[in-house]
């Protein structure tokens, strides 16, 4: 089978490809062969024309945006070739299934956290990953709905980072020149919470706001340590999905009936502690 991951270059994504390869080896009769699409829309739609060429028997795939990718879906798939969606999804429903976290109820979840600990007034600078990837557009829209209970809550700022570290440090320097009061940061991932957070420090302004991220990696430059270090108020875990991808891969390649959806738990970490929430829908 092909693998098509959007980029390398996100620590997240460096997991998820970890977990695929740890999972497979416990099915010696499928043999995966990797592509790096370098966050690049065009490159992607190569490396999975590239993957037909080959000859392969099913298309896993976590696109690096919805609309440029949707075509070569749909095209691999209606070839016949099971499609396995991760995390990114496209548009429409034609792929064989799609693995990944309820990024809305992920949102919602973050919301209800901002609004606790503020006590539902305060300003709020969000930050946004890529646009037309739909963890973005979920993340946004479930925060949105769950603060909107709030009048007292505001969103004062919303950049666009897509997902990097770096580009929310520069787009937080802009939120900090032109806000002299800024009481949570929402990051839609944590690489860019801690960005922002590092802008902050550097005006001596982080002890004056909350950082909220999500994806919750483990490891010394995961989310989970910046929450147990104080950086980060919170984050969600947002699993990879990978070793999941892995196992649904493998009963389509045996002819065994799989769901159209598989949706992973996410679980809040706060200094306190974890909590885990509950889905509405299905697991396994
Ligand atoms: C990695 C990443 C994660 C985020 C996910 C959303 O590429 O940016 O940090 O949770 O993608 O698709």
């Amino acid at each position: 089978m092909g693998f098509s991951q959007c980029n390398l270059g996100e620590p997240w994504r460096v997991a998820m490809n970890a977990e695929v390869a740890a999972r497979a080896r416990d099915f010696p009769d499928l043999e995966i062969v990797y592509a790096d699409a370098q966050q690049d829309n065009a490159k992607q739609v190569a490396d999975v024309e590239n993957f037909l060429r080959q000859g392969i028997d099913l298309l896993m795939i976590s696109p690096n945006e919805a609309r440029p990718l949707t075509p070569i879906v749909e095209r691999v798939f209606r070839a016949g070739i099971p499609v396995v969606v991760i995390d990114r999804g496209i548009e429409g429903d034609q792929y064989t299934t799609f693995v990944g976290a309820d990024n809305y109820q992920i949102g919602r979840e973050a919301g209800e956290h901002i609004a606790a600990v503020t006590g539902g007034r305060g300003r709020i600078v969000e930050i946004r990953g890529l646009p037309g990837s739909p963890p973005a557009v979920d993340r946004s829209r479930g925060m949105h709905d769950a603060i909107a209970a709030h009048p007292d809550l505001q969103i004062i700022h919303s950049p666009v980072a897509n997902w990097l570290r770096e580009e929310a440090m520069s787009q937080m320097e802009m939120a900090l020149a032109a806000h002299p009061r800024i009481d949570v940061v929402y990051a839609h991932n944590d690489p860019m919470a801690i960005g922002a957070y590092l802008a902050a420090k550097a005006k001596g302004r982080e002890q004056e706001m909350l950082f909220v991220g999500i994806d919750a990696l483990p490891g010394l430059d995961g989310g989970r340590q910046a929450v147990a270090d104080g950086r980060l108020d919170a984050t969600f875990v947002y699993p990879t999905g990978g070793r999941e991808a892995v196992e649904i891969a493998s009963r389509i390649l045996h002819g065994e009936a799989v769901p159209h959806r598989v949706v992973l738990q996410t679980e809040k970490i706060t200094a306190k502690g974890s909590g885990r929430i509950s889905h509405a829908g299905p697991r396994g």
